[in-house]
Parts: structure tokens; C-alpha cells; sequence
């Protein structure tokens, strides 16, 4: 992977290869962490974080939800990811990973009273699943893995926990062959990739599941209020797996994923088995936005 030079944990910037943990890390045993990703993009005006408050918020949002107090507020947070990326001093594109994790010090899976500790490591990453996967597409495996259904865990944190499901999947699909897994929700509806929302085009609508079996997913909704702006015909309803099948275009949507078009489905063609032109049209207004391009949406990059 792509080193950086300093992380942040528990207040303090530490060389890269010192941030470590004990064996006995409550998190590394029952899985009660929670995490972000996010995005800074190098701009003509220098590098800027995108949805910088909305990630921080999901973050902190999680972390209500699976009982951890986190001992930093939003502000405290936000300012250190500009920080570490000041002092990192990148040259490309970078990724962010805040991780709010149960350390050393206490067994057993009542976790009230571990200590919590805050970590946000930043590296050099480019497209997640491809340059050529963003121009040309990829493959896709709908899942025998069901996303995690909302009976039994919390879909509105992006807890560690709830990546075991999406890691069985994404192997899965790769071992099959595939560039990334499709998963149904427990009455069989389309949920969501492995770590991106999904959308369908058909006959020039535009369609995307409701969050009640996604993550709440910030690259989602800004694909949504631009094609709002763009008079594209949006409808957020279920999808079923066979109509995806006859879909006119499909893609994936996150933070990693950007916007990546898909052009097969379980050995379906989709629509002309290139990238549509709806996604395309959404994908460079993806990329004018996060790169600072579209002037309106200026009020989404934080500069450095
Ligand atoms: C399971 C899952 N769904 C959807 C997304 C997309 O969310 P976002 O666009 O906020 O990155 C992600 C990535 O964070 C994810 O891990």
C-alpha cells in the first residue's frame, strides 16, 4: 500500500509505522468499530476533502449507534483530517480512513468501559476498482451472501462489524471470476454492492433503491441531486435481480467506487455493454464536482 508519512491517533500525529495495537484490542476480538472513508481530490485550487462535515458526521453518528462516546467532537475531527493532510504533504488524490475502535484492557462482550480510541490514517489511492472499470465498466455477481438485514444489525452505521458480510461477498465474486459482488437483501430486492449503492437506468429513469438495506451513502446522494438538477426522471423503489438483468445501463456509486459503470451481470449483457449514456453524463458531473470544476457545488470541497 501506499505509506504516508505521519497518522493520527488519540490526539497525536505519529510516524506512519508506529501506529499500532495490543493482541488483546476489544475490537480486533468482537468487532465493535466503526469507520469512514472519504475522498480528497487535487483541485486547481489545491487538495480539498469532499463531503467533509458529512463524513464526520456519519462517523460520529456510528458511533452513537453501536454505543461508543467518542472523546473528540465534529470540529475537533474535521480540522485534524485537514491537518494530517497538510503535515502528509500528498501529491495525488488521497483516501481517508478515520476508524474509531475498543483498545486494550478489557475482555468479554459487555464493551462498555474499554477505552476508545480515535485513529485517522490518509494514503494516495486511486480508482478502487479500476481506470479501465470507470471508462469501460465491469462485472458483477449478484451474491449468495445476503447484505445484513436490517432485523439483526444497524445499516445506518458503518460498522466494522457489518463488513464481514460485504468481504464474503466481494471474495466470492472475485473467485467466481467477477470484479464485484451484487447483494440482495433478505426478501431477495437488491441492496447494494460490497461497499457502493447501485443504480439502474431504464427507458431514461433513473432508479436507485431506498437506504432501508444500504448504507446512507453520500456519493449516492450526490449522483441523486445532480441528476435532480439535470431533469433526469429519479425513482427511488425496490429493484429485483431480473430487472437489472434488462436494465438499459447500471452502475455503482462510493466514496472508493466513485461512479463506476457496470456492463455485465451474472453473464448479462447490460444495455450495449459499454458505459451508458446517463452514466456517463453523471459521471463526469461527478467528477466536475469533487474535482472543483462546477463552481455550484463549490460548498462540498474543504481546501487544505
Ligand atoms: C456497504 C456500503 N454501501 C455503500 C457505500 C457508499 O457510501 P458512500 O457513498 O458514502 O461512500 C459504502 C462506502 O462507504 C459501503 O461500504
Amino acid at each position: 500500500m501506499n505509506e504516508a508519512k505521519l497518522i493520527w491517533m488519540d490526539g497525536e500525529f505519529i510516524p506512519w509505522n508506529d501506529a499500532k495495537v495490543h493482541v488483546l484490542t476489544h475490537t480486533l476480538h468482537y468487532g465493535n468499530g466503526v469507520f469512514e472513508g472519504t475522498r480528497a481530490y487535487q483541485t486547481e485550487d489545491g487538495l480539498a476533502i469532499f463531503r467533509l462535515q458529512d463524513h464526520t458526521k456519519r462517523l460520529l453518528n456510528s458511533a452513537k449507534i453501536v454505543k461508543i462516546d467518542v472523546p473528540f467532537s465534529q470540529e475537533e475531527l474535521e480540522e485534524v483530517q485537514l491537518e494530517l493532510l497538510r503535515k502528509n504533504d500528498f501529491k495525488q488524490n488521497v483516501y481517508i480512513r478515520p476508524l474509531i475502535f475498543l483498545g486494550y484492557g478489557k475482555m468479554g462482550l459487555y464493551h462498555i468501559g474499554a477505552p476508545v480510541h480515535v485513529a485517522i490514517a490518509a494514503w494516495e489511492w486511486g480508482a478502487y476498482l479500476g481506470e479501465e472499470g470507470l471508462e469501460n465498466g465491469i462485472r458483477v455477481k449478484v451474491s449468495s451472501i445476503t447484505r445484513n438485514p436490517v432485523k439483526s444489525t444497524f445499516g445506518k452505521a458503518k460498522a466494522v462489524a457489518n463488513y464481514l458480510n460485504s468481504q464474503m461477498a466481494k471474495y466470492e465474486a472475485i473467485e467466481a471470476g467477477y470484479e464485484e459482488a451484487l447483494m440482495l437483501d433478505d426478501e431477495g430486492f437488491i441492496a447494494e454492492g460490497s461497499g457502493e449503492c447501485f443504480f439502474i437506468v431504464r427507458d431514461g429513469v433513473l432508479i436507485t433503491p431506498p437506504n432501508d438495506n444500504s448504507l446512507e451513502s453520500i456519493t449516492q446522494a450526490t449522483v441523486l441531486e445532480l441528476a435532480r438538477e439535470r431533469d433526469i426522471p429519479v425513482e427511488r423503489r425496490r429493484i429485483t435481480r431480473d430487472e437489472v438483468y434488462i436494465a438499459d445501463e447500471a452502475f455503482f456509486t462510493g466514496t472508493a467506487a466513485e461512479v463506476t459503470p457496470i456492463r455485465e451481470v451474472d453473464g448479462r449483457i447490460i444495455g450495449n455493454g459499454k458505459r451508458g449514456e446517463i452514466t456517463k453524463e453523471l459521471q463526469e458531473a461527478y467528477f466536475d464536482v469533487v474535482y472543483g470544476r462546477d463552481k455550484s457545488y463549490k460548498h462540498y470541497l474543504t481546501y487544505i
